[in-house]
C-alpha cells in the first residue's frame, strides 16, 4: 500500500509574516493519513523548519544544484538542503525546465547528485498543450522518464517520487479529468514496471495542476494516483487541509 502524499509548491510566493501564517493554519486541526510536505522559497526553509518542530509535516526546497560546493553563484547545494533537514527536492518542474531552460539531462543529474546524498526527488513530467494536442503525451512522459532512469541506474531507484503535471493544467485552472490523469499516470507506472515491478508497485504518483479543495477527491479517488503537488491551492491553508484530508 502506497502512503499518499500532499505536498504544497509555494513557488516565489510569500514573506515571513505570510509563512508564518500559512504554517500556523496547516497545522491547525490537520488531519490525515497522508504524508504532508511543503516546498517554501529558499530563504524561508529555516522559518518553516522551526515553524514546523514536533508536528508530522515535512518540508524540502523547490531546486537543487547538481553539484555539491565551490564557485556556483546564487545555486544551492543538495548538502545545504539536507543540512537543513530536508528530506524531499522538487526537480524538472516545467517552470525550470521552460523558464530556465532545464533539460532531461539536467534533471537527471540532479536526480542523481539527490539519491547520493540522502534526498528524495520529487521528479516533475508532463506535456504542453501543443504536445498532447499532437497526440505525443506519452512519448514525451516516457523520454522525460526515461532519460532519469537511464542515468539514475537501478540503484538509485529506491526512494522517489514522481509528479505528472499537464503543464497545460498547472496554475491555468484547468484540471485533467480524472480519466486523463489515470490514463497517463498508468502509463507512468507501466514504464516503471518495464523496469522493476517492485519499483512500480512502491513509488508513488502524484498529479500537479490546478488540484483544488474541490477537485482534489475525484483525482485521487484514482487508482494509480497517490496525491498531488499543489501550486495555489497550497498558500491557502483552508484549501491545502481539504486536499490533504481528501488524500486519506
Ligand atoms: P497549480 O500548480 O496547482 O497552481 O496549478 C501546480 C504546480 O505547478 O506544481
Amino acid at each position: 500500500m502506497r502512503q499518499p502524499l500532499v505536498a504544497g509548491n509555494w513557488k516565489m510566493n510569500g514573506s515571513s509574516g505570510s509563512v508564518r501564517e500559512l504554517i500556523d493554519g496547516i497545522l491547525s486541526g490537520l488531519e490525515t493519513k497522508a504524508e504532508v510536505l511543503v516546498f517554501p522559497p529558499y530563504l524561508y526553509v529555516q522559518q518553516v523548519r522551526d515553524l514546523l518542530q514536533g508536528s508530522l509535516v515535512k518540508f524540502g526546497v523547490q531546486n537543487a544544484s547538481d553539484k555539491l560546493s565551490g564557485a556556483y553563484t546564487g545555486e544551492v547545494s543538495p548538502l545545504m538542503a539536507k543540512d537543513l533537514g530536508c528530506e524531499y527536492v522538487l526537480i524538472g518542474h516545467s517552470e525550470r525546465r521552460s523558464i530556465y531552460g532545464e533539460t532531461d539531462a539536467d534533471v537527471a543529474a540532479k536526480f542523481c547528485a539527490l539519491v547520493d546524498n540522502g534526498l528524495g526527488p520529487v521528479l516533475c513530467i508532463g506535456e504542453t498543450l501543443q504536445e498532447r494536442e499532437a497526440g505525443t503525451t506519452m512519448s514525451v512522459v516516457a523520454e522525460q522518464l526515461n532519460t532519469v532512469l537511464r542515468t539514475a541506474g537501478p540503484e538509485r531507484l529506491a526512494n522517489f517520487v514522481i509528479a505528472y503535471e499537464p503543464v497545460w493544467a498547472i496554475g491555468t485552472g484547468l484540471t485533467a479529468t480524472p480519466g486523463q490523469a489515470q490514463e497517463v499516470h498508468a502509463y507512468i507506472r507501466e514504464l516503471l514496471a518495464e523496469n522493476d515491478q517492485s519499483m512500480a508497485d512502491r513509488t508513488r504518483i502524484l498529479y500537479g495542476g490546478s488540484m483544488k479543495a474541490d477537485n482534489a477527491a475525484e483525482l485521487m479517488a484514482q487508482a494509480d494516483v497517490d496525491g498531488g503537488l499543489i501550486g495555489g491551492a497550497s498558500l491557502v491553508a483552508a484549501d491545502f487541509k481539504v486536499i490533504c484530508h481528501a488524500a486519506g
